[in-house]
């Protein structure tokens, strides 16, 4: 069966690494949209701060620092909702989804790719974000030391934005399993570059939607700012106008690229981009996201109009639909994705078991087709996704030449060799993760053949010479 991020288990899972996962999920939604306020508004700083320096005009440095100051007014809002949420993933990830030993395939590889890269992630984190504040302290003495005051916020910005390409990363391999062999090719420096391409595509919508989620936070923010707190009594109104249009223009033009970007990451997701669950959910995601759209539209239009906090509860509220609804229906996608391929196998080999049988005149019960059916078998049951039988690489290890010859596999992660005879194959399809061939990811999926089956296909690998 599947689990709850989509991989195939033996058992379902208990019920608290269910809640476990749901927290997870929470705590990733109140941390992203966070995070995402404090580099959009960041990045919006430096750039009006070195526009004010180039051109002088108090109304750029004023905005800059309000920018600046906007999500880093509490340090220990920061800390709880910047740094506690990520060790809170690692923990979870590392301690309670994935505890030390549970059975052979366990945890799972992706698992400890996700921890690792989210450990990465929050080393660049903290050094980041003290930078960003040491940035907004810094606003105090701009005019003698710009420099230090703006390669801080520069490099802290940058420092925080790197932190999220490995966290983005990092979840993607936990949400998406479909991606992550590509990535642990690349770390083993043998992959195949037409999958890493596609892989670093996916990888880059995914962030790509991030950062765009992130402007358009921030623009949501700066109106919730702007109406919350009494700018009548600011007396420029040129710069009261520029805070409410500009934070209205980012937050449209952003929200209206939202669905862009989330439209190329399911693209590029080969099973799950044949869901229709998934293409409902973002149609649902997008009526969302023009009933905000539009609300933006009215502010920046109508000046006497009162503005609310409903900009910014509509995107939070979307970011949660969104999370959790795809998390779910992805899982739902791949379902349906084995479904689909079991039941063509069982339909061709019936067929096969037919026709075998009248061609041998009624003793075909014990032979499926040898060979021939195995090769069916190949494509039906989606070996050939994986495996290639001309000697060329992909996921999985090629089948030219495998039977009869030696193996090395990790065996409780020591190597080993074995030859590759009737019982290895049949236990590397039973069971693919008892023992992992060197240098392969250990993704292969378990198979529910029947014995005949995986004779065919034994005696299909046996003419691959
Ligand atoms: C998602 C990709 C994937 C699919 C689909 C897949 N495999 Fe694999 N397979 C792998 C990988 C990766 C390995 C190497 C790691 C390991 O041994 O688990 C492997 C290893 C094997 C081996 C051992 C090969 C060797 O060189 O020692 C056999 C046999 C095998 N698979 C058979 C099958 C059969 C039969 C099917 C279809 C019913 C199948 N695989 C479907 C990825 C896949």
């Amino acid at each position: 069966m599947i689990d709850f991020f989509g991989r195939m288990v033996s058992q379902p899972l208990p019920i608290h690494l269910l809640v476990g996962g749901y927290l997870l999920i929470f705590v990733s939604v109140v941390h992203l949209a966070y995070m995402g306020l404090v580099l959009g508004s960041s990045l919006l700083a430096l750039v009006f701060d070195f526009y004010e320096f180039t051109s002088p005009d108090r109304r750029w440095r004023k905005f800059a620092r309000y920018l600046a100051e906007l999500p880093l007014r509490s340090f220990w809002a920061s800390v709880l909702l910047g740094l506690v949420p990520v060790l809170t993933a690692i923990a979870l990830y590392q301690q309670i989804l994935f505890p030390a030993d549970p059975g052979p395939q366990w945890p799972p590889l992706p698992h400890q790719l996700t921890t690792k890269m989210m450990s990465v992630g929050l080393v660049l984190l903290v050094p980041g974000l003290l930078l960003l504040y040491f940035y907004k302290w810094s606003f105090k003495v701009r005019r003698t030391h710009f420099l230090t005051h703006f390669l801080s916020g520069l490099a802290g910005n940058g420092l925080a934005l790197l932190a999220y390409l490995f966290i983005i990363s990092g979840m993607a391999l936990a949400l998406d399993p479909e991606r992550w062999p590509y990535l642990s090719q690349y770390w083993q420096s043998t992959y195949d570059m037409r999958a890493w391409i596609m892989y670093s595509f996916s990888q880059i919508s995914r962030f790509l939607t991030f950062q765009v989620s992130a402007m358009a936070i921030t623009g949501a923010a700066i109106l919730w700012d702007f109406y919350r707190s009494d700018w009548k009594i600011e007396d420029d109104a040129g710069y009261v106008s520029l805070v409410r249009n500009f934070g209205a223009g980012l937050a449209l033009a952003n929200v209206m690229a939202l669905p862009v970007m989330m439209y190329w990451n399911l693209i590029t997701l080969q099973y799950i981009n044949m869901s229709v669950q998934l293409y409902n959910l973002f149609l649902i995601g997008l009526l969302i996201l023009l009933v905000v759209s539009i609300w933006l539209f009215k502010t920046i239009t109508n000046p006497q109009r009162k503005g609310s906090v409903w900009p910014l509860l509509g995107l939070l509220v979307f970011l949660v639909v969104y999370n959790v609804g795809e998390a779910m229906a992805r899982d739902q996608a791949l379902l349906d994705y084995n479904n689909v391929l079991n039941a063509a196998a069982q339909t061709k080999l019936q067929t096969l078991q037919t026709a075998n049988a009248s061609a041998t005149g009624g003793a075909g019960q014990e032979k499926p087709g040898g060979a021939q059916a195995g090769q069916q078998l190949y494509t039906d049951k989606g070996c050939s996704a994986c495996h290639s039988v001309d000697g060329s690489r992909r996921i999985g290890p090629s089948w030219k030449g495998l039977y009869g010859h030696t193996v090395t596999v990790l065996a409780n992660g020591k190597p080993e060799t074995v030859t590759a005879d009737d019982a290895y194959i049949k236990e590397s399809i039973l069971q693919p993760g008892a023992q992992v061939v060197q240098g392969f990811p250990n993704v292969m999926p378990a198979q529910q053949l029947s014995d005949a089956e995986i004779t065919a296909l034994i005696d299909y690998i046996k003419t691959l010479k």
